[in-house]
């Protein structure tokens, strides 16, 4: 992202005062290889366009160092950042193996993650976890609040977070909060299995404003708290909670990704030709489906759309060809190990099913490409399969759409991915929940003529350009600004 596009009044704002990211991933990670310290940038649409805006206001991130060398390279977590032209501090916390059990790979993913994503089966509310949770938080919360100065504008991402900005209004009372939930919220009735339930909205009603995705989210939200926070108000014309003399904003901004960058990326010539030979990617017609390996994102449900494809449709095999790029995700919950192995018997069963002696209707890429490579993928496949169970908003079919430089793409898209908000309209939808109308669709996406590939395309693209990451940054942070408390701020918590 460039930060020349933040708006006039972010830019003045920022640039007097300093602004706090909270994120679990951190931007920069140090690894030893070979002997040598080298630095990486996490793959990430959102710690890659938050990254320029703290280089300008010289702020603070803080997140868990999860690189093996980023403590060697500075004892007490805190290092410059970026390494090449150093410009604001990256303030790491050390998580031990407990700290993750429990924080990470216990409540954020086995409790939240499931929950919020509206799926029960697999939740898992322990109370041991959630301690665990809760003092991470604490050591998070304590962090920020020996960085924070007068006028700081706290900014928490993500799940990971849900009682941290509890912990900092305690210590900060006039303090400028504002949180990203980048998954759902689910609807009451599904919130309500939660035994933290209270504790989590207590945490994140500590924040001047709450950003969710959608609409959709932010009605789930108010109406969780008007069911389960007994001293609230919930005014849901106004999408404000009042509790005690303070008030929470709550509103949805759909995070878009930098499309400018992506079409740049898309652009690049030559890539296509050697990926596709080296991965042996044969047919004429390609449809991608690219995925963090998560049981929210409908992977065996697309596959199993793909079967009954072939099934009906024999003329295909040896001209469609099917691109699975997913690499594994939280594999040591056994929920994730579970998919993985459900995923492997599906793929090697539709290929043995229709493979032939020279083209295999499923590739599996595993491995995270690197982006010109997953950009030629994009722009080069002519469906993108973005299936998901429920997903907050799934920035995959974004990303697809920016790449479509030729504008002839067509993205099928779950009526479930917070996406379909905006791009649904012209996508061919789907209900990754129906194998056969799934199926179906696939043959409808690659009958349609190019005329109308091409209008559906531009729509979306029109989208995608309009509402991209910048946008979605200046809409986050100026009402963030319209939520600062009104009365003195004198008082320093450094
Ligand atoms: O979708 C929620 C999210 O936290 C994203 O922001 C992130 O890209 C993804 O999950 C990655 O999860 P993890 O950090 O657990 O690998």
């Amino acid at each position: 992202m460039n930060d020349r596009q933040l708006s006039p009044r972010v830019l003045e704002a920022l640039s007097g005062r300093e602004l706090i990211v909270v994120s679990n991933r951190q931007p920069y990670a140090h690894s030893r290889e070979d002997g040598e310290i080298t630095v990486s940038r996490p793959a990430g649409g959102l710690t890659a366009g938050i990254d320029p805006v703290m280089q300008r206001t010289e702020g603070t991130w803080i997140a868990w160092g999860d690189g093996d060398a980023d403590f060697e390279v500075a004892e007490d977590g805190r290092v410059r950042v970026p390494p090449d032209d150093p410009s604001y501090t990256l303030s790491r916390i050390d998580l031990s193996e407990e700290d993750l059990e429990g924080y990470y790979y216990g409540y954020s993913n086995q409790a939240l993650w499931p929950l919020c994503h509206g799926m029960i089966y697999p939740v898992r509310c322990d109370g041991r976890d959630f301690e665990r949770y809760r003092a991470v938080n604490r050591r998070f919360a304590e962090a920020v609040v020996e960085e924070a100065e007068k006028g700081s504008l706290i900014w928490f991402q993500d799940y990971h977070f849900g009682l941290a900005p509890r912990f900092v209004r305690r210590e900060a009372p006039e303090a400028l909060l504002t949180q990203f939930w980048h998954i759902p919220w689910p609807t009451a009735n599904t919130y309500e299995v939660c035994p933290q339930a209270e504790a989590l909205l207590d945490g994140l009603l500590a924040n001047d404003l709450l950003v969710f995705h959608t609409a959709e989210y932010v009605e789930n939200f108010l109406e969780c708290v008007a069911e389960t926070v007994p001293d609230a108000t919930v005014d849901r014309d106004r999408r404000i909670v009042r509790r005690g003399d303070r008030t929470t904003t709550v509103r949805a901004f759909p995070l878009g990704i930098d499309a400018e960058r992506t079409e740049e990326l898309a652009s690049e010539s030559g890539v296509w030709s050697d990926l596709a030979e080296r991965y042996g990617i044969g047919g004429q017609t390609v449809a991608l489906g690219v995925d963090r390996l998560d049981y929210t994102k409908g992977i065996p449900e697309r596959i199993d759309a793909i079967e009954r494809f072939f099934e009906e449709n024999p003329d295909w095999r040896g001209e469609f060809t099917y691109v699975q790029n997913g690499s594994a995700s939280r594999s040591e919950i056994a929920s994730y190990e579970y998919l993985q192995q459900r995923v492997d018997t599906a793929i090697q069963r539709v290929n043995r099913r229709f493979g032939t002696g020279e083209w295999q209707p499923i590739v599996r890429i595993d491995e995270m490409l690197p982006e010109e490579e997953l950009y030629a993928l994009y722009r080069h496949s002519d469906l993108a399969l973005v299936s998901a169970l429920r997903d907050g908003m799934n920035l995959v079919a974004k990303e697809y759409v920016a790449s479509q430089i030729d504008g002839d793409g067509v993205l099928l898209l779950s009526k479930f991915a917070g996406a379909h908000a905006e791009l649904g309209e012209d996508a061919v939808t789907i209900n990754p929940f129906d194998t056969q109308a799934f199926a179906e669709a696939i043959e409808r996406a690659l009958s349609l003529s190019a005329a109308e590939r091409e209008e559906r395309m531009a729509a979306q693209r029109r989208r995608v350009t309009e509402y991209d990451l910048q946008a979605w940054m200046n809409d986050v942070l100026e009402t963030a600004l319209d939520c600062e408390p009104a009365h003195d701020r004198s008082v320093t918590h450094a």
